[in-house]
Formats: C-alpha cells, sequence, structure tokens
C-alpha cells in the first residue's frame, strides 16, 4: 500500500470536501464496499500483496470440487487453508471505516450498504441496510431445505480455529465443519452460507441490491477490486444509470475512469472525516436554522 494511503493532506481533505458536497445532494445514497474495508480489522484481502489468493490458488480453493479435490489428495493444506481464513473471521471487529459507514446511515445521508464482504462486521457496527451478496460466514444454510440460521461468531472460534499439534484427518475435518454449522432441524447437512466461485449469488438479495443501486444517486465504492463479477456490475449499473461514483481506495481499480471522484486513502481514514465533516456541516446548519427561529 503507498505511503500516502495513511496520511491526510491538504489534498485529500479538498477531495473530501467534494465528496461531502455530493453526498449531501445526492437524494440515494449507496456504499458497495469489498475485502480492503476490512482489512484494517486484521481480515486479508483477496488479492495484491498479502491477499489470501497468492497463498492458495482460488481455482482450486475458490470453489467446492476444486476443495474437494485438495481435501482428497491434500488435506493438511485445507486446514492450513480453513485455519489461515477462518481464524481472522473469528476475531475481527469492525474498524472505523464500518463504523462510519454505519453512522452516515443513521445519520440520513447513506440508504444502505452493498457488502461483498461475509464477515458480518457491517451489522456489528450498526448498519441495518445491509446486502451480503456474497453472504456471511456466520450463517449456515441446509444442503436439503435451503434454511439458513445464524451461527454464534465464537463457534467458529471453538471450532475450526483451534491450534493442533497434529494435523487433522479428513474424517475429523468434517466432524469440526459439522459442529460448527450443525444439522438442519430438518436432518439434513449445512454449510457455511458463503458464495465461491461458480455458485449464484443469493437471488434475492442480488436483485434487491441491484434495485438500490440502479435508483441511487451517489455510489461510494470503498475497498474493492471490482473485479469479481457479477457483484462487479452493480457500481457499474449504478454509473450507467447516471449515478456519481466515488472511490475509496488506495491503489487506481478498473472502477477508477468511471469514478467523478477517487480518493486515494485508507476507508477508515476517508470515510471518518466523511462523517465528520458532514455531520459538522449539518450542525452547523441545525445551529443556523435555531438561530434564525429564535430572531
Ligand atoms: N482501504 C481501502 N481499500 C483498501 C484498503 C483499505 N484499508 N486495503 C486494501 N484496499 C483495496 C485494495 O487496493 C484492493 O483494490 O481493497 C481492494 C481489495 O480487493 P480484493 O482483494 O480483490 O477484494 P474484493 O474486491 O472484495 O474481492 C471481491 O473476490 O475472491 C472473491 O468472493 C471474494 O468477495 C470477494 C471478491
Amino acid at each position: 500500500m503507498r505511503e500516502d494511503s495513511v496520511t491526510i493532506d491538504n489534498g485529500h481533505l479538498k477531495l473530501i470536501g467534494k465528496a461531502c458536497e455530493l453526498i449531501a445532494n445526492s437524494h440515494t445514497v449507496v456504499a458497495f464496499t469489498g475485502a480492503g474495508v476490512s482489512s484494517e480489522s486484521g481480515i486479508s484481502v483477496f488479492r495484491g500483496s498479502g491477499g489470501i489468493w497468492q497463498k492458495f490458488n482460488p481455482a482450486l480453493y475458490g470453489n467446492l470440487p476444486g476443495l474437494a479435490l485438495v481435501f482428497i489428495l491434500n488435506p493438511e493444506r485445507i486446514e492450513a487453508f480453513v485455519r489461515e481464513a477462518a481464524s481472522a473471521f473469528a476475531v475481527a471487529k469492525p474498524n472505523s471505516a464500518h463504523e462510519s459507514i454505519a453512522k452516515l446511515e443513521h445519520a440520513g445521508f447513506i440508504s444502505g450498504v452493498i457488502t461483498q464482504n461475509v464477515d458480518n462486521l457491517h451489522r456489528e457496527a450498526g448498519s441495518l441496510n445491509i446486502f451480503e451478496v456474497h453472504g456471511n460466514i456466520f450463517r449456515a444454510r441446509c444442503l436439503k431445505c435451503g434454511a439458513r440460521e445464524d451461527l454464534p461468531k465464537r463457534r467458529l472460534l471453538e471450532n475450526i480455529t483451534t491450534k493442533r499439534n497434529s494435523s487433522l484427518k479428513r474424517r475429523e475435518l468434517l466432524r469440526l465443519l459439522d459442529k460448527y454449522t450443525g444439522r438442519c432441524a430438518c436432518g439434513g447437512r449445512r454449510r457455511p452460507d458463503i458464495v465461491m466461485f461458480g455458485e449464484p449469488l443469493p437471488r434475492g438479495i442480488f436483485r434487491r441490491a441491484m434495485e438500490l443501486a440502479m435508483k441511487c444517486d451517489c455510489i461510494i465504492a470503498a475497498g474493492t477490486s471490482a473485479i469479481v463479477y457479477p457483484a462487479a456490475s452493480i457500481p457499474e449499473y449504478a454509473v450507467r444509470k447516471g449515478a456519481t461514483l466515488i472511490e475509496i481506495n488506495p491503489e487506481r481499480t478498473g472502477l477508477t475512469p468511471f469514478a467523478r471522484l477517487w480518493i486515494p486513502l485508507r476507508a477508515s481514514v476517508a470515510l471518518g472525516e466523511i462523517f465528520k465533516q458532514l455531520t459538522g456541516k449539518a450542525n452547523q446548519r441545525a445551529g443556523k436554522a435555531r438561530i434564525s427561529a429564535k430572531a
């Protein structure tokens, strides 16, 4: 990550001032988030340096048939992958990017958050109108009847991420996964309710996320490389429908050419400052209104 993504200078403040104007003058504002927003909570991004797909090939580890193959040939690698990927989820807490998005919603500046993240951190931060287009790792889905149920966060820690002296055998791995997700009331086996490569997105959620994106007039894309489809089509459609795109990412992405504003900062810094400026302005306006009402 570039050095200037850490500090905020006058140039950044100007960009943030413009972003606040765009947000304040829009009717419906939506946040669209990716792994970069949770990276400051200790969860690895997928791509780029330190990304999980650099250590584990996504062609194998990002889809069920690939995982099944590794499971048969090399169960120790599955254990390493699950432990590496899951342990950060189990202990992560929302950072100020999640908190600012939640506070912006509560203050009436944004209408909702569409996220590709499965870590539940937007909900933990207090966001209400959340569209998890890639699912949620703290929810189980029944393979037989499709019923979904939330799982307690600590169960991931207790079952999947506990360090052991020796590698687990295949049967033990399956037993632990079963213990994590539990069985459905219908008796069916369950799996974590996340979307892997090649799988369809949860239809109702994706449709409603798309509807919100189509009607918004401003979309804030934060912490995403926006290269995984169909989720990445959400900000693209919003822009095609006339929405203004504000991008928050220390790096340029495929979305950057379509952005009215690109803010090359960490999401926690940029969103924290946006919230501060917007609520500062709102308080000033309320103060002026109170004074003129008294006069
Ligand atoms: N603030 C803002 N952006 C950041 C930060 C930060 N603190 N740290 C990293 N980034 C940016 C990176 O520059 C990168 O562009 O976040 C982006 C993360 O990109 P990816 O790792 O590709 O994550 P994401 O876009 O969410 O991936 C989409 O890919 O493998 C699948 O299903 C997985 O939902 C995921 C999808």
